[in-house]
């Protein structure tokens, strides 16, 4: 399965549709995590990640050059305040530099999934984003350069300007040269096809955003460094695991490097715990398909729900078994999805 890059889609029509553009993006969940970075003001991480674009939750926004004083920003049919507001803003602030402009823009965007459940909204929401305005503000960007930029509003929005399984580099070095050398790119290995199983038990807000639990973590647990440098591994193993298209080892790997993740959270002072009485019901239930003989696999992130790596054919045997735990649970099974791309009109689900 091959997907047309953002970078041929973007360059090919940010001419013409200056001053506005739309893009649809879709979120990304790492198998190698990203989790705490070197450098806060440019998105900087720690260790490089690898992940899997999905192919639902899309993200679909516009930008269109405004007259006005300021940017406006509606997020979900609401206007955007507070930090949404700030963080958008600033990452316009980026674009306008880079383009030498200064005109004020109206952002207008949906997910179709839930916003800030550790859900990748962020993913998808900063490559939409990205990818919009940097056509919007006459921005011709590489798939690269689009990548760098789309990391500037959150990290793992760089691996969502492309599709299938994605690396983003970590990068050598600070300031410009780690700015140059930190962008995401696609690795191939789409051919293997596998399902992830959505298992949502919280689809509200999150009360501890990934940044900040991010923060605390790095600064605080003593776990953290030995998780970072054993994650150095997982992304090797892992890389090579894709290319061999061996499932088995990729769900091996992507299991073990996430709960190492939540373990560096559990010892962060004071301690932060996503994983809830309901994840970890989907754990043993997990672990239980695999005694069966189920090649599954689970991986969390910033939030109690819980992605099940598994073959396109056992998802709806996965699927099944975790929503007869109980009525906590629903599930939404994804399969690989494309990059993120111009569009002109909204393809949200
Ligand atoms: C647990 O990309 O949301 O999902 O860069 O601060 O915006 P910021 O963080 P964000 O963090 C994602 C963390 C993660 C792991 C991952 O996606 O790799």
């Amino acid at each position: 399965m091959t997907f047309p890059s953002a970078v041929s889609v973007a360059s090919e029509r940010s001419e013409d549709r200056d001053g506005e553009a739309v893009a649809v993006a879709y979120p990304n969940i790492a198998l190698v995590k990203y989790w705490g970075k070197r450098d806060e003001t440019l998105f900087l991480p720690v260790t490089g990640s690898l992940s899997m674009t999905l192919d639902i939750f899309p993200t679909t926004t516009s930008v269109r050059l405004i007259d006005g004083p300021a940017d406006t920003v509606e997020l979900n049919d609401a206007a955007a305040t507070g930090t949404a507001l700030a963080r958008v803003e600033k990452f316009l602030d980026l674009v306008r530099a880079k383009a030498g402009r200064t005109d004020r823009a109206a952002v207008v965007t949906a997910n179709a999934g839930p916003t800030g459940a550790g859900l990748a909204s962020s993913a998808s929401g900063f490559a939409a984003l990205a990818t919009a305005a940097a056509a919007a503000y006459g921005l011709d960007l590489d798939g690269r350069a689009l990548s760098r930029l789309a990391r500037r509003g959150s990290g793992s929005a760089s691996r969502s300007i492309f599709g299938g399984f994605v690396v983003w580099h970590a990068g050598d070095g600070d300031g410009e040269a780690g700015d140059l050398s930190s962008y995401a790119e696609p690795i191939g290995g789409d051919e293997l096809d596998p399902a992830l199983v959505v298992a949502v038990v919280e689809a509200g807000a999150k009360a501890v955003s990934s940044r900040v639990a991010m923060r605390q973590t790095t600064e605080t647990s003593p776990f953290y460094r030995p998780w970072a440098e054993s994650s150095v591994l997982d992304l090797a193993e892992m890389r090579k695991a894709v290319a061999r298209q061996d499932l088995p080892a990729i769900g091996e790997i992507a299991e073990r490097n996430a709960l190492g993740m939540h373990a560096t959270m559990l010892t962060a002072r004071p301690a932060i715990r996503y994983l809830s009485p309901h994840s970890l019901a989907i754990l043993d239930a997990v672990l239980a398909l695999r005694a069966d003989g189920i090649v599954a696999y689970a991986t969390i992130d910033a939030g109690p729900n819980v992605k099940v790596l598994c073959t396109r054919a056992d998802a709806p045997l996965v699927a099944a078994t975790i929503e007869g735990l109980g009525e906590f649970v629903t599930t939404r099974t994804a399969h690989i999805g494309p990059g993120a791309r111009l569009t002109t009109g909204g393809d949200g689900e």
